[in-house]
């Protein structure tokens, strides 16, 4: 009998101190998720800043020139960029309105589609007459110094 009873007892002990580790252990993943319940790793990007300066950006120094980039974090299908003025660069989603293809930088004032042949305009619209009459999308920019900003 005094057998039985101690097997009793320490299997009661053994379950309550299963049991703790069991409620310490899930309380320790509650709180490891509740301190990151405020952060968002998944921001949009919304602004990107270039420098004229780097070599592959050298080109907009110049009025009338044009650069492309790659796909970016800011646009997916990269940049179409265009030194207007002194004062003014303009930034186009390199986004085909027509299917989605990455447009080729301009040149002679038109910058072509090289998927089904739309041509666009310096200050973004399509040319009369191509597969589509939608506009580039457009970014705001804004120049200091050798730094040009691209906000959405
Ligand atoms: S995808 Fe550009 S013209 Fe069709």
């Amino acid at each position: 009998m005094q057998r039985r009873n101690f097997i009793k007892q320490i299997c009661k002990a053994s379950l309550v101190c299963a049991a703790s580790a069991s409620i310490a252990t899930l309380q320790s993943c509650s709180d490891s998720n509740d301190s990151d319940s405020g952060a968002n790793p998944t921001l949009p990007i919304t602004e990107i800043s270039i420098d004229l300066n780097d070599s592959i950006y050298t080109p907009l120094k110049t009025v009338g020139r044009s650069v492309v980039t790659g796909s970016l974090n800011f646009d997916s299908s990269g940049l179409l960029l265009f030194r207007e003025s002194n004062e003014k660069l303009r930034a186009y989603s390199r986004r085909c309105p027509h299917a989605g293809t990455s447009i080729n930088a301009f040149v002679n004032g038109a910058a072509t589609c090289p998927n089904h042949g739309a041509k666009f305009n310096t200050d973004g619209s399509s040319v009369s007459g191509g597969p589509t009459n939608a506009p580039l999308n457009q970014y705001s920019v804004d120049i200091n110094g050798s730094i040009a900003t691209i906000y959405k």
